[in-house]
This record gives C-alpha cells, sequence and structure tokens, in this order.
C-alpha cells in the first residue's frame, strides 16, 4: 500500500528546499520501507540542493540517517520488521574482488532500491545518494540497511551513515594510522572532527588540526586535536614541519576539497607519509604539480571514498564505540531541529556556525 509521508524537496537547482507530501510505494524484491527517526544535514545535501553534484531534479534531500525498519520486501531475509537500523548510501558486497583488498569504492554490486517516493502531483523523486533522509519514510535496498544496537540514539547513530564513517573510515582503513604516528587534518568541518576523533582512536601521538576558522578549531580540541594551527595566521605547512621536529606528518587528510589544501597536504607529510584526499572537488578543480615532483611523493597519495567502509561490518562497531563511550557523537550535533528547519540549517552551515544540525522526526 503506498503511503504518504513528509520529505524535503529540492525542486530546482539553487533554489530553496521546501517540506512537501511525499508518496511512498511499497518495497520491492529485495528492498525495506525504513520510517525515518532521524537525519543529519551534511555538506553533499547542499551540493544537491545548488545542483553542483546532479541534475536529476526534483531531489528529495537527506542520507544520513537512522531509524526502525516497518516493512521488507519480497526475498528479505535481512533486516527484519522493527530492526533498527543505520541507512548507508553505499553498501558494498564485502566478497568480490575490489572489496577483499579493501578497496569496496569499485564493487560493483552495491545497489540502491528503485525510486519509491513521489511528489503529491505524481513526479518521481530522486533520492539524495540513492536514500532520500529528509523523509517521513525511505525506502533503500535491504543491505543498506543495517541493525545495530538501540542504544546509540537515533540523532546520534544517523551521523555514523556519513560523515563520522566518512572520517573514522580514512584513518582506520585508508590511512591505517598506526600507534604512534604524526598526523595533520586540513579542514576541521563534520568530515575533519571525525578523522581527529579517529586518530585519536587511533592513538596517534600527535593529531595536529588546520582550519582557517576559530570555532572549527576549539572543536578540533575537543575531539582529540593535540595541536591548532589556524591557516590565516601564516603558511600552515611551515607550522606543521615545526611541529614535527621538521620532517612532517606520518598522515595528512584532506577534508575540504580544494586544490590549495591538497597540495598543502602533500607538502605538510613526512617524505615516507601518506596523504588521504577525502575532500571532494568541485569538479572543474584542476590540480596544477610538476611531474617531477611524482619522484619524490612515490605511494603517497590515497582517495578515501566512504572511508572504504564495510557498513554491514562498521556501523554496528561504531555504535558500540558509542555505547563504551569511546567515540564522541554527542559533541557533533550542534543544533537538532525539525523536518521545516533544514533551510535555516544550510544556511548556518554556510556560515560555519555548525558541525551537524539533526533533524529529529
Ligand atoms: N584551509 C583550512 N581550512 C579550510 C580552508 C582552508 N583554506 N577552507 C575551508 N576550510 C575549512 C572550513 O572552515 C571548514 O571548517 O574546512 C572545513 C570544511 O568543513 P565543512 O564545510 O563542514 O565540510 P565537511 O562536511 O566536513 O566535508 C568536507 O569532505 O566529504 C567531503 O563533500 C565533503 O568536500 C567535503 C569535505
Ligand atoms: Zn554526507
Ligand atoms: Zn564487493
Amino acid at each position: 500500500m503506498t503511503i504518504t509521508g513528509r520529505g524535503v524537496v529540492a525542486r530546482r537547482a539553487g533554489e530553496p528546499a521546501h517540506v512537501e507530501e511525499i508518496l511512498i510505494d511499497p518495497p520491492g524484491p529485495g528492498e525495506v520501507l525504513v520510517r525515518v527517526q532521524a537525519s543529519g544535514v551534511c555538506h553533499t545535501d547542499l551540493h544537491y540542493k545548488l545542483g553542483s553534484v546532479g541534475n536529476d531534479f526534483p531531489y528529495l534531500l537527506g542520507h544520513e540517517g537512522a531509524g526502525i525498519v516497518e516493512a521488507v520486501g519480497e526475498g528479505v531475509t535481512a533486516p527484519a520488521v522493527g530492526d533498527y537500523v543505520i541507512l548507508a548510501w553505499r553498501a558494498p558486497c564485502g566478497n568480490c574482488r575490489f572489496c577483499a583488498i579493501g578497496q569496496p569504492h569499485l564493487c560493483a554490486a552495491s545497489l540502491n532500491a528503485e525510486p519509491r517516493m513521489r511528489t503529491a502531483d505524481g513526479v518521481t523523486l530522486s533520492p539524495a545518494l540513492g536514500i532520500g533522509t529528509f523523509c517521513t519514510h525511505t525506502v533503500v535496498a535491504a543491505r543498506q540497511a543495517v541493525p545495530v544496537s538501540t542504544e546509540c540514539p537515533p540523532v546520534q547513530a544517523c551521523l555514523i551513515g556519513c560523515g563520522v564513517m566518512t572520517g573514522i573510515g580514512a584513518v582506520l582503513y585508508t590511512a591505517s594510522v598506526r600507534r604512534g604516528s604524526t598526523v595533520a587534518v586540513f579542514g576541521c568541518g563534520g568530515v575533519g572532527a571525525s578523522v581527529i576523533q579517529g586518530a585519536r582512536i587511533a592513538h596517534a601521538a600527535k593529531i595536529i588540526a588546520v582550519d582557517i576558522a576559530e570555532n572549527k578549531l576549539n572543536w578540533a580540541r575537543e575531539f582529540g586535536a593535540t595541536d591548532l594551527v589556524n591557516a590565516r595566521d601564516g603558511d600552515p605547512v611551515a607550522a606543521i614541519k615545526e611541529l614535527t621536529g621538521g620532517n612532517g606528518v606520518d598522515f595528512s587528510f584532506e577534508a575540504i576539497g580544494r586544490p590549495e589544501t591538497l597540495l598543502q597536504a602533500l607538502w605538510a607529510r613526512d617524505l615516507a607519509g601518506t596523504c588521504v584526499l577525502i575532500g571532494v572537488p568541485d569538479p572543474t578543480m584542476r590540480l596544477d604539480l610538476p611531474i617531477q615532483q611524482f619522484f619524490g611523493l612515490g605511494g603517497a597519495l590515497r582517495v578515501s571514498w566512504y572511508g572504504d567502509c564495510l557498513p554491514s561490518r562498521d556501523f554496528p562497531m561504531l555504535a558500540d564505540w558509542y555505547r563504551r563511550g569511546d567515540l564522541d557523537l554527542d559533541r557533533a550535533v550542534t543544533r537538532v531541529i525539525t523536518l521545516d528547519e533544514t533551510e535555516p540549517a544550510f544556511e548556518a552551515m554556510e556560515r560555519g556556525e555548525t558541525l551537524r544540525s539533526v533533524v529529529h522526526l
């Protein structure tokens, strides 16, 4: 049976998104219907709204959600109705040749549900990153709904679905940060703060936070940064070299998505160090690098996509870390808002006032 809900729709590029009545069709084979309980407002939703990541308007925004499975489609053996789940915007299989070598972003077996959400006037919506969680209900592929401990409440748990997993996974899986390492993080927004937290959990000895905003640097310290560098005060590369006895760091992370800061992250690492690119640049951006410098770079540059995670393995693990007090998700939630307040939340994000606003449904 088709149900009626409410969701945040972006009709045209660059225009404000509004709450609309949404028609949600039942889950098809291999799909599940989820009642969304909370959804974080991530930077990528803003990109969707502005039209900078796709042109399949209208979009149903939101892609960082947690909720309860309300119905399952034909052939679904897991999850079950009533399960508490975090939604994954990509759910690699875990078994193919790419998953087996820790490159799950290349997995071809990661599926989304068919688009099941429509506007009241019958227009099929494109769910952001295939899931569309700024909505009372959404339909996803069964593997995208990952059961986790109910001891991690929805407002916190939803963050695991995108920003937190991206940052922590970049540390644990893409970089494999070792105990005692030195780390620099360029950009301390929602993703960078999670990189910092991941580095703390991995027992990095020195965690240098780089940003241009003082409030972000203060949050960075709360998440575990040991040294703060405001890039407005001078060359951050020089500051990082000075903090590491002239060598540079073992691991540098770029969590902004700009060519200048990617170059800084490359030069801020030790000769034998690794630079991890997380920030997604605008498609027009180019990197201008003398080829000769590749001789000094070696295998230094790695790209991290969704933290190279396997949601079925990693979401329950992170929810458990929260339950044990090892993963701080409370501090990442700057504001809890209603479905009707996503526009002001996007504005607050653009002004740099928030790490995360979370829609509580
Ligand atoms: N030097 C240092 N920090 C900078 C600079 C700069 N030149 N320019 C911007 N920043 C800081 C901002 O002040 C902000 O704190 O980078 C941070 C970016 O954080 P957010 O805007 O909150 O973005 P976030 O959600 O963390 O995502 C970062 O990762 O997943 C990708 O698409 C996402 O590309 C985006 C990136
Ligand atoms: Zn996101
Ligand atoms: Zn796979």
